[in-house]
Order: C-alpha cells, then structure tokens, then sequence
C-alpha cells in the first residue's frame, strides 16, 4: 500500500471510531512500528540516497496528516463522552425535593423509657408480660372474687367469656404480671413491666380504651411501708423535679393490704393557687396505685407470706406524660397529629 492510499482509507477509518478507547487503538495500528507509515519510516535507509529527502518529506506529511486527523477526532469524541457523563449525571432542578422526615419515638414509648430508666438505677429489672390474660391471673390471682364489679362484661374486653375456669381476656391492668413474675423468679424480686392495657371504656379526654401502665413490685424479707414511701419518693423527684413531695392516701385494691393512692405535690403552683390549672387548687397530683402485696397474693403465687413481704404500685404512663407535659387531652396520644408528636423530639 503506498502512503497516499494508506492516508485516504485511515482517514475514513478515523472518522468511523466512536469511542476514546477505539480511537487509541486504531492510532496504535495507523503510526504504530508495524503500520504502513512505520514500514516506510523503516525503508528510508534502503533508497537511493538521491530519492531519500523526497520519501522523508512525504512519510513524515503523512504522519503528520495522520496525527492531525486523529487529535480532531479525540476532541469530538471526548466532548460526546463528556456530555453523555453530565446528561447521566444531570439534576433537574424543577423536580420537587422530598425528603423523609426523621421519626421520632412516641411519647408514650419516651415516658415508659423514662420511668424504666429510673427503676433501672435501683436495680429493678424490666419485664414484659401477655396482652392476652387468663381471668385467673388478671383477677382471682389478684385477690378479686368473682363477683367484683371489675369483672362484669361490660368492664373488661374477654376473648373467651363463660366458663370461670378459662375465661381469656385483654389484661385491664399490668398487674397479673406480680403473680406470673412472682412464680417464675425467687424472691429477692424488684421488677417494673410497662404495657398495653384495655377496658371497654368509651373515648373522653382522659380516657382510652386502650392505654399503658407501669407495674412495678418488690417482693423480699423486711420490705416495709416506708420502703415503698422512699421508693416512689425518688421516683416523683427524678421524674418531675427535685422539689416534689409526695403523699400517700389510703384507698383500696383487691391485692395491696394496705392500699393507697400516690400524690406528687403539683409542679405549677407547689399548692399555692386555688385555681392551678394543673391541680385545680388541691395542690396534688394523683399518680399512681400502691400498696403493700397482700398475704394473699404471696401465697396464692406460691411464696411464705410469714417470711416474706412487698409492696407493688401501677402507674398510667399516658397520665404521666399528661401531667408532666400539661397535655390536657388524651386523644393527642393517639391522633397522631404531628403538630403535637414534633414538640416531644
Ligand atoms: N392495677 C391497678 C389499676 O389498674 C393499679 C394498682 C394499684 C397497681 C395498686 C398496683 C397496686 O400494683 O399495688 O387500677
């Protein structure tokens, strides 16, 4: 092949290339030791030294034909590559930006953290238990006969309803858990379980159908009323502030014996307001049942109530979290309005 064709047929095979990397090999091939330009490059010394100059002026415009049409073609290509990578790359800035919001846990599950965190540090530990409960435990476990009014149809949730021996229900309280902790565990036992609990009770501002607790029961030898007294005492101070006091007023349950009702002094006005908002004057605040576990119980849970003692206490985790944030509707729990659920991050 002489020079001349060797030109014509590389120039349309350079224009025929269509990618960088194409390019540089056909540029191996067309100047290359072993290409027609590199053979006559090669045959130079063997002319006539007359025809040399002549051969030498055509090899090296050729060569230089050929470098020229092949840095064009490398700018072409490089600027096709270049704009596949940006129309790859491209954003386009009138589609509208969405982004996924962070969550955040609810402030049900912050409270029982909270509360559970405190018991924590004085070496309770954190159970769970069944939503599903036999009546057995949920009632007659718990020292309530049969004929209580808790126990009637149109209080509880019952899965399984007639037959006393297997009645199945939705547990109204976390206190089944005592009796099912106290039989699987030796004594000493300081445990707290937080949970779901149901009754058949219509929606209002303060109440839901279905809510949570916090049982908490210590079950040892020497446990006295006091114990139990410090006990929430620290509780209320962690929970609502250093300045809180407590009081404890009798009242009844089935399984403590004696029973009573936990006061917080109220955070708002510590009792100096006659029209709080928070404690309507009274200057307390209503927490939480207690009591001293009753021998009953102990016994019925398989324990020597001659040796042993214990107090437990329940608490509405909805109503702590009302009562610390000054939310003064239950539904906002279950609204799920974000308005309300961002101000708890
Ligand atoms: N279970 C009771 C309720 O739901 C609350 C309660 C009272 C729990 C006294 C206790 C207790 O552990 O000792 O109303």
């Amino acid at each position: 092949m002489n020079l001349h064709e060797h030109l014509a047929s590389a120039e349309a095979a350079i224009q025929a290339v269509k990618t960088l990397g194409d390019l540089n090999e056909l540029e191996t091939k067309l100047l290359g030791r072993n290409s027609p330009v590199g053979e006559a490059r090669r045959q130079l010394g063997k002319l006539d030294p007359g025809d040399r100059p002549a051969a030498g002026v055509e090899v090296n415009r050729v060569t230089a034909e050929l470098n020229r049409l092949i840095a064009e073609r490398r700018g072409e290509l490089t600027r096709v590559e270049e704009n596949l990578l940006l129309a790859d790359d491209s954003v386009d800035v009138t589609v509208e930006r969405w982004t996924l919001s962070q969550g955040t846990e609810h402030l049900v599950q912050q409270t029982i953290d909270e509360v559970c965190d405190i018991f924590i540090g004085l070496g309770y530990r954190v159970e769970q238990g069944p939503e599903a409960e036999l009546a057995w435990f949920n009632f007659d476990a718990l020292n309530t006969p049969p004929h209580h009014p808790s126990r009637f149809e149109s209080d509880t949730l019952y899965l399984d309803f007639g037959d006393p021996a297997d009645e199945v229900l939705l547990r109204t309280h976390t206190s089944p858990m005592q009796v099912r902790y106290m039989q699987s565990h030796k004594p000493p036992l300081y445990v707290v379980v937080p949970g779901k609990t149901f009754r058949s009770d219509t929606i209002d501002a303060s109440h839901l159908p279905v809510f949570h607790q916090i049982e908490g029961l210590a079950v040892d030898s020497g446990i006295v009323f006091s114990d139990l007294k410090g006990t929430l005492a620290h509780f209320a101070r962690e929970f609502f502030g250093r300045e809180q006091r407590v009081r404890l007023r009798p009242s009844f349950f089935p399984f403590t014996e004696p029973s009573a009702e936990l006061d917080v002094s109220c955070f708002v006005c510590g009792g100096a307001s006659a029209s709080c908002r928070l404690c309507g004057g009274s200057g307390w605040l209503e927490m939480a049942g207690c009591g001293m576990v009753d021998p009953n119980v102990l016994d019925m849970a398989g324990h020597d109530s001659q040796t042993l003692s214990g107090f437990a206490f329940g608490m509405g985790v909805e109503r702590l979290a009302m009562v610390r944030h000054g939310i003064s509707n239950i539904r906002v729990f279950i609204d799920n309005d974000l308005r309300a659920l961002r101000q708890f991050r």
